[in-house]
């Protein structure tokens, strides 16, 4: 008779040694403990501070339920000269992000025309449900509701109808950029791995610089990866994924932070300079390669699903979901900005923005999307963030990564 002991220990000598050895490399050193980020998370101090608890984002909270019809008195006598300052202010109705309206540069055109709305007969109590929370008529809007979610007061609604009720005559476009059927779509054509015309490059070099470095430990990046330029040919192109030790999709920023603690000791926190350096360098290896993210496996499946929910999740105050803006109204414009689809948008990522002088990785991107919506930002090394990017990512397979990229 045998007992299981020594069955288990027969097994386990018959076993050649690589098995184990085999493993032990496989498993990439990472820190698993402490956040990636500057903790706690803070806003970048040049974006809108406004804090937007009492509405869902993308971790926490609901949509709030469509509001019932309310009962005012008609007809409503409101200030129309204040009603025109409104649907203008970026702040308050910003109606012009998606309407055309008279005496406004660059009118957006995911609404409907409504320039001549004075002249279609609708009932004021009717115009003023319709912007008070306009899913009463249409579930399915990608219009704010106003008045329920406290963007505009009842007064201020008010205001906008009664300014639109004035309106009859079909807007002449004096410049034609101005019309939105007409504005033409921007394209990039500025070589983005030049150095002379994307100042992004110098991270290039930076983040060559930190492989060499030694860290804390008295090792660099080097001296344990001799020849990056082959081993790393095509890492990038299969980032990100689910690391199983934490639970989550990492991305390229994410493992540079943790897999530096563990290796030279250095300190790169997401954001930061160094950060970027480097996850631009370990990408540049292998630009030109077809991004080429693995989708079988369960891990990934069960991401992916976790992502469907994130995309079409309305958030934040001005209740939207990625989808009403990068699916439903792709290829429209939202007042001056041509919205794109999901098709594409991560091969050039991290991107050099010449609007704003600096270089977003992936994450601020969703943070400024999130922002934009006005709906709380989450840490970059959010699970959430992952899922998305693992989501995005998968929509840019086949297509050739060449970083850093270059935007407005
Ligand atoms: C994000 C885009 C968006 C913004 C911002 C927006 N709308 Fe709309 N609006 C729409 C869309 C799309 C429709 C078409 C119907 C629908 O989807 O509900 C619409 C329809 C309307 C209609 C219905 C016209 C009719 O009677 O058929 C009115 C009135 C209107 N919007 C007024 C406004 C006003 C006033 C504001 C600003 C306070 C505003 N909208 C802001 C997208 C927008
Ligand atoms: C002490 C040795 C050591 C140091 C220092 C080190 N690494 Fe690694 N690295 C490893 C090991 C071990 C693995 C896993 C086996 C492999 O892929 O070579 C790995 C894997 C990687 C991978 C591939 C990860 C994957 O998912 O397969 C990348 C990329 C990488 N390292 C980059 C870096 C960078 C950037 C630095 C400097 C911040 C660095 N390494 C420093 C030991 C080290
Ligand atoms: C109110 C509209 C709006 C919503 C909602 C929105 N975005 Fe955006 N997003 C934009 C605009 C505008 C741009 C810049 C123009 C463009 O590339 O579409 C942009 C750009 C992007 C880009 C960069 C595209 C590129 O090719 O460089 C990514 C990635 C992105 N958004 C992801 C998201 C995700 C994920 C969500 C949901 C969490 C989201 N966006 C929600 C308006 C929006």
């Amino acid at each position: 008779m045998i007992d299981t002991r020594s069955y288990l220990l027969a097994i386990l000598t018959l076993l050649p040694l690589s098995t184990f050895c085999a493993e032990m490399s496989n498993t990439v050193p990472l820190e698993l403990e402490k956040s990636a980020h500057a903790s706690p998370w803070k806003r970048y101090s040049t974006w809108r501070q406004s804090n937007w608890n009492n509405y869902c984002n993308l971790r926490q909270g609901i949509t709030r339920p469509v509001s019932f019809i309310q009962t005012i008195e008609t007809p409503i006598k409101g200030s129309p000269a204040n009603g025109k300052k409104l649907i203008a202010n970026r702040k308050k109705g910003n109606c012009v992000a998606c309407h055309i309206l008279p005496d406004v540069s660059l009118p957006g055109n995911v609404g409907i025309n409504i320039s001549t709305l004075g002249i279609w007969q609708r009932p004021d109590d009717f115009l003023f449900n319709h912007i008070y929370d306009p899913r009463i008529y249409n579930h399915y809007t990608v219009m704010p509701p106003f008045g329920a979610y406290g963007i505009l007061t009842k007064a201020e609604i008010k205001d906008v109808v009664s300014y639109l009720q004035s309106l009859k005559k079909v807007v002449e476009f004096d410049n034609p950029v101005d019309n939105p059927e007409k504005r033409p779509v921007p394209v990039e054509e500025r070589d983005n791995l030049d150095e002379f015309e994307n100042p992004g490059m110098f991270a290039l070099e930076l983040g060559e610089a930190l492989f060499n470095k030694r860290g804390s430990r008295g090792q660099s990046c080097q001296d344990c990866h001799e020849n990056p330029e082959e081993s790393f040919a095509r890492w990038a192109v299969n980032m990100p994924k689910v690391e199983p030790r934490l639970n989550k999709v990492i991305g390229i920023e994410e493992f540079v932070t943790r897999h530096a603690r563990a290796t030279t000791g250095a300190e790169y926190l997401a954001q930061s300079e160094e950060n970027l350096a480097l996850a631009i360098y370990l990408r540049y290896l292998a630009n030109g390669q077809a991004i080429a993210i693995e989708t079988n496996d369960l891990n990934t499946q069960i991401a992916l699903r976790r992502a469907e929910d994130l995309i079409t999740r309305k958030i934040g105050q001005l209740n939207f979901a990625c989808t009403d803006c990068h699916r439903l109204n792709a290829g429209k414009w939202i007042r001056g900005q041509h919205l794109t689809n999901m098709v594409g948008m991560l091969d050039h990522f991290p991107t050099y923005r010449t609007s704003r002088g600096e270089i977003w990785d992936i994450r601020k991107r969703f943070q400024w999307c999130n922002v934009s919506v006005r709906a709380n930002e989450l840490p970059p090394d959010a699970p959430e963030y992952g899922d998305l990017e693992l989501y995005l990512m998968i929509k840019s397979n086949g297509r050739i990564l060449s970083v850093p990229g270059i935007r407005h």
